[in-house]
């Protein structure tokens, strides 16, 4: 079953001879990390940035380039079976000779021979130096190239391999990735299905200027929001930590304490069929925080005194409506499972995902976590130590599933 927006979708990466062809290691191991399948096919410009070599080793695949002829691998895959194989073309780096190639529409090697022949999207992502950018000609290339439907990425401003500033930088990985997932066709099982997610530590005021917090990061949070928009949910995100990057079409909602975050979720929770609470919410909070900045002069020794929090995810399983569906988090240092099990039945929550949050991997703060998603019925599925980006994906088609039992059984409403 293909997960998240990259996994299993096969992507073709053409590589241009330009300086920024050095970040072509690292852009198809980020792609194979998501889960993608990619090929690489280079121009003979390219060789002499990256080796080919180096290129096979980290896609998995022999490369194709000038030097090695047009196949692809032992049987021979000409442009016409590498483009009718490839779901998106990455052009990156895209040259200002690649793009005037394209733009006239030759095909006389095989990076331009395969766009020609394809009807996957082309995602370009323009490399060189400010001159040639802005070159009407340059310009005019990319216009027709856009009109014809292309995508770009970048180029972004900065220092050019010249020394220079300028425009002309190539986008990064980062940037590829985020444009790649967006462009692969889109899964839609989700159309149409409200979902709420929180995301981030609460943080219980102090005083004015202090809180009480923890190390959770929010990115699990964003990943699930991510990984619910890419399957056409409406999706609205209610969040603590500042996110880097909300994800476009997302509804945020920012809180900082946990009553709050409780009122928030309490306006959205009628809209919604699934509610994901990542959201790590403080357990405990000032029973009178200090309306001024307390200072240690004043104070030699300090006890605070802490009351419960209001569990969030306690009162929403108690005021979801009939149809809504409820996956909870447990993050534990030890026993997780069994933590994780007792939490399940305590919280009334149709399925929980626990993470481990100590050892190396921890799940706490950093882009990976491994998890296990627990069922009321006794059921496990594990999910490997990965980016919390598939993981994501993983959580969510389990939870789309709990919306088909209730859609699909008899009387369900
Ligand atoms: N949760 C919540 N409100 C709280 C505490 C937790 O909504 N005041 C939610 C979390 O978002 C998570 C789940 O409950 O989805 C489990 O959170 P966790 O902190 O692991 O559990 P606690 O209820 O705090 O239990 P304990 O302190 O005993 O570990």
């Amino acid at each position: 079953m293909a997960g998240d927006g990259l996994e299993g979708r096969r992507i073709l990466v053409h590589v241009c001879g330009g300086i920024a062809a050095v970040k072509a290691p690292e852009l198809i191991t980020g792609l194979r990390k998501e889960g993608a399948e990619v090929r690489v096919v280079m121009t003979a410009a390219a060789t002499a940035f990256v080796a080919p070599l180096a290129l096979q080793a980290l896609s998995g695949h022999p490369v194709a380039h000038p030097g090695r002829g047009a196949a692809v691998d032992e049987a021979g895959m000409p442009h016409i079976d590498l483009s009718a194989w490839a779901d998106c073309h990455l052009v990156a780096p895209a040259t200002a000779t690649t793009i005037a190639r394209l733009a006239v529409g030759l095909a006389d090697d095989l990076v331009s021979a395969t766009l020609l022949a394809t009807r996957a999207p082309v995602l370009l992502a323009p490399a060189m130096e400010t001159g040639m950018w802005e070159n009407p000609a340059t310009q005019a290339n990319l216009g027709k190239l856009r009109s014809r439907g292309l995508h770009l990425v970048g180029p972004l401003s900065g220092r050019l391999a010249s020394g220079r500033e300028g425009m002309g930088r190539m986008a990064e990985p980062a940037q590829l990735l985020e444009a790649a997932r967006l462009l692969v066709e889109p899964r839609r099982e989700l159309a149409g299905v409200g979902v709420l997610v929180t995301a981030g530590g609460t943080r219980e005021p102090i005083d004015p200027v202090r809180y009480l917090g923890n190390r959770s990061s929010g990115r699990m949070g964003l990943e699930l929001a991510r990984a619910a928009q890419r399957r056409g949910a409406t999706v609205h995100l209610v969040t603590c930590a500042e996110l880097d990057g909300s994800p476009v079409g997302v509804e945020v909602v920012t809180v900082e304490t946990a009553q709050e975050m409780l009122a928030a979720c309490r306006e959205l929770i009628p809209e919604v069929s699934l509610l994901l609470m990542a959201a790590a919410v403080a357990d405990y909070r000032m029973a009178h925080p200090s309306a001024q900045k307390m200072h240690r002069s004043e104070h030699p020794t300090l006890e605070l005194e802490l009351v419960a929090n209001v569990d969030v995810l306690g009162e929403l399983v108690a005021e979801r409506p009939a149809a809504c569906k409820v996956v909870g988090f447990a993050a534990e240092t030890e026993d997780f499972r069994r933590r994780g099990r007792e939490k399940l039945a305590a919280k009334g929550c149709d399925l929980l995902v626990a993470n481990p949050v100590s050892g190396e991997h921890s799940a706490m703060g950093g882009e990976e976590a491994e998890a296990v998603v627990l069922y009321p019925d006794g059921r496990e599925v594990e999910l490997p130590y990965a980016p919390k980006s598939l993981i994501a994906g993983r959580i969510l088609d389990l939870a789309a599933g709990l919306l088909d039992q209730s859609r699909g059984a008899p009387g369900a409403g």
